[in-house]
């Protein structure tokens, strides 16, 4: 008899229900706690899994208890939220997906797998596969952004680098995709509201993600906390037992989101914790997380025949089976049995400063005269506002994000919430020793005092170049931050007003920074900064990272995941809208417009400037006529006519022009990156399989259809910035 059928034949319902529960230690709670001594419980043998957990000292001890005073000795499963980075925190998700990376999207996660395994973890909820197009809803800090053909190669990268190629391994964790499925669309952005999305929706966007999870081999996956078109996530027999389990193979362990199966009452689909219990057990989920409703609701539900040994039994395999896996049988003691060398970690935060300056999106960059008196000459003494010039003798650096280091850690900080943060201020310093720093905060993030307003722009006097540090505190994004109003908190938009007012005066350039965990509805900004820098929440390097880029030592290369509205007015707002039957015409009154907004976005999917300037040319596809084996060879001539050495991210888009079912306007099918000095050409290659070209026909099957297809390439979404040619499909 294999290890886990002999325990099987030895637990009681007792000890099978622990292996099926996740209880919470003190460190970081999202939701209710439960009471009692979950010690004497893990000496029971009623709880078999942990959650919130960092440290060998802790999780050994907690590890001990199960393995050696337990009756069958079963370890724990001990696992955390590592969503960007466990101490060595990184830029969060929706940065890091801007840099269009699979080798950092997978090193960053293997880099918070080693350290978290090292903390003694086996486990992680991460990767967060969640497309989201609404930034009201502040969980996009976490996620991939709008596009799912991008989510699919994060979720790929991510497994891996999580995982690792053998999931015993000392330094691998299991990964667990979440939240399935549609999280991002909840009801006007609202954290935990309801969703109600086609069924065309959820196949074409929400899902292909979790797929490519479960093709990569994630070993665990928790449903979302809300409800999809009337069923909530965590009873979903449809999606959960029979996409996932079913049509997907998914053999691995589902864990419920915290509290999620007790919810199930306040969902109104379930009138007691029995009730939700069965629902979750029926729709396949293994562990419950923090609810206590398998331990209390099973034990009535089988006396009263409503779910069986046999259903009990495949849930505690697959949490056994994980656990051998993950090597916790054979040594429990293995994660977190060496601690990390001091130059393994001063590596990671060298790498994490590199993957910071990748992260930052330059949104606009203005050119103007170098000269402060306008020159006659203006022309020929043109730059652009970024990078700072060396002749920069005084510099302002204000807002309230300047000197803000515990902020940059960004909204899901675990276990690097003590480790030290260089804020935008300390990052100039060190740069910039010989300069002169002004600095005041002007306002705090999120209050209405505007007492400090008027002595921050009247630092600017006399100054070379102000920046100024504007944005969210690192709680307005991430989980239950939603936002009604998602632009500059508290005073700031005065405070901005005020010292770009004052600065202008007197011709002196001004950089903003925002900081978020969302793109922000901000035009008048976008309008008035002489440069605008997205810096999102780039993680422990921040202000070093960011300094690298004021001062010109690296090119921006980042590019933004979600598109920035205009207004509010325009969310969900994202590139891939389909075609109307009145495209907007300003000369047509009834077409598909706004009467008091662009119908574009203020910055499409895919910006993001760099230090050079990038010319397009010579777009080639090859084959033209293209059968559905083939692969199509896509390339594109760039010279950077820049005076400075950047690296360009290129992106092929494709749109069907006729199909039996309206196709997007645009859709994302490939990138390439391409670093050139200044005056130099190359070409960027895509390969995009021609089997990429099939769509979800009207019954929601694939279909590859004979007809015209348009290859389109270039920096962003911005159609107007985008070379085409035109393919034929064979069928
Ligand atoms: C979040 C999950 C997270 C869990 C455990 C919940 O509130 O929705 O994303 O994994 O807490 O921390």
């Amino acid at each position: 008899m294999n290890r886990i059928d002999g325990l099987l034949s030895r637990m009681t319902l007792a000890e099978k229900l622990g292996q099926l529960t996740m209880t919470a230690s003190s460190y970081a709670v999202t939701g209710p706690v439960i009471a009692g001594d979950s010690t004497q419980s893990i000496i029971d043998g009623t709880i078999g899994n942990l959650l919130n957990m960092v440290g060998p000292g802790p999780t050994h001890e907690m590890q001990r208890l199960a393995v050696e005073r337990s009756r069958l000795g079963i370890p724990l499963l001990i696992g955390l939220d590592i969503i960007h980075g466990h101490r060595t925190l990184f830029p969060i998700p929706l940065a890091e997906a801007g840099i269009f990376d699979e080798a950092v999207w997978e090193r960053t996660a293997r880099e918070a797998a080693r350290e978290g395994a090292a903390d003694g973890l086996a486990l992680t909820f991460a990767p967060m596969l969640d497309v989201s197009r609404d930034l009201r809803w502040g969980r996009t800090a976490e996620g991939p952004g709008e596009d799912p053909w991008l989510n699919v190669r994060i979720a790929r990268a991510k497994v891996r680098g999580f995982q690792g190629a053998d999931l015993a391994a000392a330094d691998a964790l299991a990964a667990c995709a979440k939240h399935f499925v549609a999280y991002g669309p909840v009801a006007g952005g609202r954290e935990y509201a309801a969703v109600d999305i086609s069924e065309r929706t959820l196949r074409e966007v929400h899902l292909p993600g979790f797929a490519a999870a479960v093709e990569a081999g994630v070993a665990t996956l928790m449903p979302s906390f809300t409800d999809l078109n009337g069923v909530p996530m965590t009873a979903h027999v449809p999606l959960l037992r029979d996409w996932l389990r079913g049509a997907h193979g998914f053999d691995g362990v589902i864990i419920s989101d915290y509290h999620a199966i007790a919810e199930l009452i306040n969902h109104g689909v379930a009138a007691d914790l029995v009730d939700a219990a069965v629902l979750a057990l029926k729709a396949g989920v293994d562990i419950d997380m923090m609810a206590d409703a398998y331990r209390h609701g099973l034990p009535v539900a089988l006396e009263q025949g409503r779910v069986s040994m046999d259903e009990i039994d495949a849930c505690v395999r697959r949490v056994l089976r994980l656990k051998e896996q993950l090597g916790l049988f054979d040594d429990p003691y293995r994660r977190g049995a060496q601690a990390e060398a001091p130059a393994v970690i001063a590596e990671r935060h060298a790498y994490a400063r590199d993957v910071a300056r990748k992260a930052i999106v330059l949104l606009r960059n203005e050119l103007r005269n170098e000269s402060r008196n306008e020159s006659r000459n203006a022309l020929r003494n043109e730059r652009e506002t970024l990078p700072l010039p060396s002749s920069v003798k005084t510099l302002c650096v204000l807002g309230p994000l300047a000197d803000a280091a515990s902020e940059m850690k960004g909204p899901w900080w675990g276990a690097g919430e003590h480790e030290p943060h260089v804020s935008v201020l300390a990052g100039l310093r060190a740069a910039l020793p010989d300069v002169d720093l002004r600095h005041a905060p002007g306002v705090a993030i999120d209050d209405a005092d505007d007492g400090g307003i008027a002595a921050a722009a009247a630092l600017c006097d006399g100054a070379d170049a102000v920046i100024l540090c504007l944005g969210e505190r690192a709680t307005m994004s991430g989980e239950a931050a939603s936002r009604a109003h998602p632009g500059l908190p508290g005073r700031q938009q005065a405070l901005a007003e005020a010292v770009i007012a004052r600065a202008h005066a007197q011709g002196t350039p001004v950089t903003v920074i925002l900081f978020s965990g969302r793109p922000l509805v901000i035009p008048w900004l976008a309008d008035r900064a002489d440069a605008l820098i997205a810096a999102w929440f780039l993680g422990v390097e921040a202000g070093h990272a960011i300094a690298d880029v004021l001062t010109g030592q690296v090119s921006p290369s980042g590019r933004t995941t979600m598109s920035w509205p205009r207004a509010l007015g325009q969310v969900p707002i994202h590139y891939a809208q389909r075609p109307s039957g009145r495209p907007m015409n300003p000369a047509d009154y009834y077409t598909s417009k706004y009467q008091d907004v662009a119908n574009d976005p203020l910055y499409p999917f895919g910006h993001g400037l760099t230090y050079g300037r990038f010319r397009y040319a010579d777009l080639r596809v090859e084959p033209r006529n293209v059968r559905r084996d083939d692969v199509i060879d896509v390339s594109v001539e760039l010279r950077n006519d820049g005076t400075r050495e950047a690296e360009e991210t290129v992106f092929l888009f494709v749109r069907d022009k006729v199909a039996q079912v309206t196709r997007p306007l645009l859709e994302l099918k490939g990138y390439a990156k391409l670093k050139l000095a200044p005056g130099q050409a190359g070409r960027a290659r895509i390969e995009l399989p021609a089997a990429e070209l099939a769509y979800l026909g009207p019954d929601l099957e694939p279909v590859f259809e004979a007809g015209e297809v348009e290859i389109l390439v270039g920096p962003s979404a911005e159609r107007a910035g985008l070379l085409a040619e035109t393919i034929a499909l064979l069928e």
